[in-house]
């Protein structure tokens, strides 16, 4: 692939969009297509004003602005899609729909051009059944905001062969971003390896152990992170967090490691989805202020420790079960979702012993297999071993 490859991409919505101002602005020629007009409207208008933004801030000349604008096809019917190379589907996620996208797809596209899907928490495998030739397809997942956010996740099911992976890997590297690979298992790298960081401060909550607004504080103050769990959560919507989980949950046959909460199931039902709705965990109406966490630092360790060995134990056992690479794992990690460090590094810098104790700790007041430590973790304490030199 290079840059005279078309790139086609179905859904116009925030991911689809996204996808499709990247490829434009890597120079190639898109065809956006929706089945909604309103959707391709919004999305001719919201690029509109993003290109105005950043001529105005000097970041894009106009002449650049205009021509990248002008690079897009908004379509409502997938013909065009015939001389495309790529095509990365981005529409609902719902399998039954996505499976008959692909398969009518197949019906337009040339022999040569790879399919992709853009899903969060499907199958890439059973999206890839629904073709003939399901060699082409891939799970090719960005993250929201597409243009922003760096690291994309390649995963092969399967079915795909291995030589359509190198191309897509380099033309991903060509639009700036950090690929990786992974394993088509549900959560892929990112959304399996960040739940404990939604589901244990969750628990925390519930247990009394602290607010919402001192677990966030703590996480930021403490562990560098950008966001706090509830802040991030109000920031992704409730009903997506949620759904995420549950799916992953669902998939995972029910291991109770990534159980869903009441907690943000009555937030969903509530209506209070976070900043989209003006109120989640905070409010966010004009007037309103955060509640003031309670800086106790005891506390404040208490929630840190709790949450990061959870995430270590997590990326461990991703790399335990070959989900993907030590290198993978932590890139997924900080350009995902903008982890201060990655969390096999910083399992390095803390000692691995001094993770597992925390967990068998954990487990041992628990008694929850939640808790329970990943195998490599254990048998890498007993021979003394770190994951970089
Ligand atoms: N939003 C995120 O944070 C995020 C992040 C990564 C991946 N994803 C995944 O990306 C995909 C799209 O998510 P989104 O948030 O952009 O959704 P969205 O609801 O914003 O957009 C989906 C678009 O697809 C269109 N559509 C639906 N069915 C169609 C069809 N059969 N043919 C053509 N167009 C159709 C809709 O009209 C809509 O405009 C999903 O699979 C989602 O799981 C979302």
């Amino acid at each position: 692939m290079n840059i005279d490859s078309k790139i086609g991409v179905i859904g116009a919505g925030a991911m689809g969009s996204g996808i499709a101002q990247i490829a434009a602005t890597a120079g190639h020629s898109v065809y956006l297509c929706d089945s909604s007009n309103e959707a391709l409207s919004g999305s001719k208008a919201k690029l509109q004003k993003v290109m105005d933004r950043l001529v105005e801030k000097g970041k894009v000349n106009s002449t650049a602005a205009k021509e990248l604008q002008e690079r897009i096809s908004y379509v409502e019917n997938t013909g065009c899609f015939a001389d495309c190379d790529l095509v990365i589907e981005a529409i609902v996620e719902n399998i039954e729909v996505k499976k008959s996208v692909f398969n009518e797809l197949e019906t337009i596209v040339s022999e040569d051009c790879i399919l992709a899907s853009n899903t969060s928490s499907l199958s890439v495998a059973s999206i890839a059944a629904a073709c003939k030739n399901s060699e082409r397809v891939m799970g090719i997942h960005f993250f929201n905001p597409a243009p922003l956010m760096p690291l994309v996740e390649i995963i092969p099911a399967v079915q795909t062969d291995e030589k359509n992976l190198s191309p897509i890997i380099e033309l991903m590297k060509s639009w700036g971003k950090a690929p990786v690979l992974a394993k088509d298992t549900p959560g892929f790298i990112v959304n399996r390896i960040a739940r404990p960081f939604y589901g244990e401060a969750i628990r925390i909550l519930e247990e009394g152990i602290a607010d919402y607004a001192t677990i966030d504080w703590a996480l930021k103050n403490k562990g560098g992170f950008r966001m706090g769990p509830f802040e991030l959560m109000d920031f992704i919507g409730n009903d997506i967090n949620y759904k995420v989980t549950e799916t992953v949950f669902e998939q995972f046959f029910y291991d109770p490691r990534y159980r869903p909460s009441f907690t943000q199931k009555r937030m969903v039902e509530a209506g209070r989805l976070g900043r989209k709705t003006g109120r989640g965990y905070y409010s966010y109406k004009e007037g309103d202020t955060a509640p003031k966490p309670n800086e106790d630092n005891e506390i404040c360790e208490e929630i840190f420790w709790r949450i990061l060995v959870m995430l270590i134990n997590e990326a461990v056992d991703a790399l335990y079960l070959h989900i993907a690479s030590k290198e993978d794992i932590d890139l997924a990690m900080t350009k995902g979702v903008n982890y201060p460090k990655g969390l096999l590094s910083w399992a390095d810098e803390i000692g691995l012993k001094k993770c597992l104790d925390k967990l068998d700790k954990l487990q041992a007041e628990y008694g929850e297999d939640r808790y329970r430590a990943s195998l490599l973790l254990r048998k890498m304490v007993s021979k003394g071993e770190k994951f970089f030199e």
